[in-house]
């Protein structure tokens, strides 16, 4: 069980911005990831659709007989239902609780933003977990969907200007009020940090989604006592379900690496 691979998805190639992080801390675990690209985005869609997708995408992770599954995508951990998650039998995390904890245990003003797809922030759910944690915390939730788009287009350098006037547009009701804490509540925007940082200046802490659910998962998997114990690194597979050609040319960007594994495409 310990050699099984933990299951990665996202409606695309932003939850490969999950996998970096995992690659780095955790080095010796193998890796599968799926990326519904025939699909995506999900952020733009219904509840329901999302719900549907997301079981798909774990139903073909079971199949490769995972120890752990990461929905590393903003909108599908805002949305999926407890009673899908109690059903799975591995350890399941989504990337809302582990960015909310480390928000929540940082901000001192108890002002926290959230940067996320529409069906994110239409959902509520960052907010309600955060007001489990800290039941006084004002939350100011910004759907940011044009970002998805412009990230996907490798509209991502500091000095872009197109990327630049719209975030100075999604970001300017935060301007100038007590924020000190902003959740990057979608796997596609920590390519944006530099630009958001900016934007917001070096008083607002950014809540790096990938960075803090490789954390996450690599105490689930120690207290379950699921780490992997071999010595070499892991192994990588990624599946898609559009070409596996543009995923491997965008994949560079969101790796930081050029992928090292094997890309295949699948049929849900
Ligand atoms: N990566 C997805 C997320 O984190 C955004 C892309 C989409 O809309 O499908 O929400």
């Amino acid at each position: 069980m310990n050699n099984s691979a933990i299951g990665i998805f996202d409606s695309g190639v932003g939850g490969l911005t999950v996998v970096k992080e995992l690659k780095r801390i955790l080095p010796h675990e193998n890796l599968v990831y799926f990326g519904d690209t025939g699909r995506v985005p999900y952020g733009t869609r219904s509840r329901q659709t999302i719900i549907d997708y997301a079981k798909q995408d774990l139903s073909f992770l079971k199949s490769k007989e995972i120890k752990m599954a990461i929905a590393a995508c903003g909108t599908v951990s805002a949305v999926l239902p407890n009673e899908i998650i109690d059903e799975l039998p591995f350890p399941y995390t989504g990337v809302l609780l582990p960015a909310v904890q480390t928000a929540c245990s940082k901000t001192i003003s108890g002002h926290i933003g959230v940067l996320g797809t529409s069906a994110t922030i239409r959902s509520g759910a960052y907010g309600k977990a955060i007001r489990t944690i800290l039941p006084n915390a004002r939350i100011t939730g910004i759907p940011c969907p044009l970002f998805v788009p412009l990230v996907e287009n490798g509209y991502v350098q500091r000095d872009n200007q197109v990327t630049r006037l719209v975030a100075q547009d999604y970001l300017k009701q935060v301007l100038g009020s007590d924020i000190d804490t902003l959740i990057l509540g979608c796997t596609h925007f920590p390519l944006l940090k530099a630009i958001i940082g900016d934007i917001v200046g070096p008083d607002v802490r950014l809540i790096d989604p990938g960075r803090e659910t490789a954390r996450f998962a690599a105490s689930v998997l120690t207290s379950e006592g699921l780490l992997n114990t071999q010595e070499e690194r892991g192994s990588y597979s990624f599946f898609v379900s559009d070409s596996p050609e543009s995923f491997t040319e965008s994949a560079n960007l969101f790796l930081g690496d050029p992928v090292n594994g094997h890309v295949e495409q699948i049929l849900l």
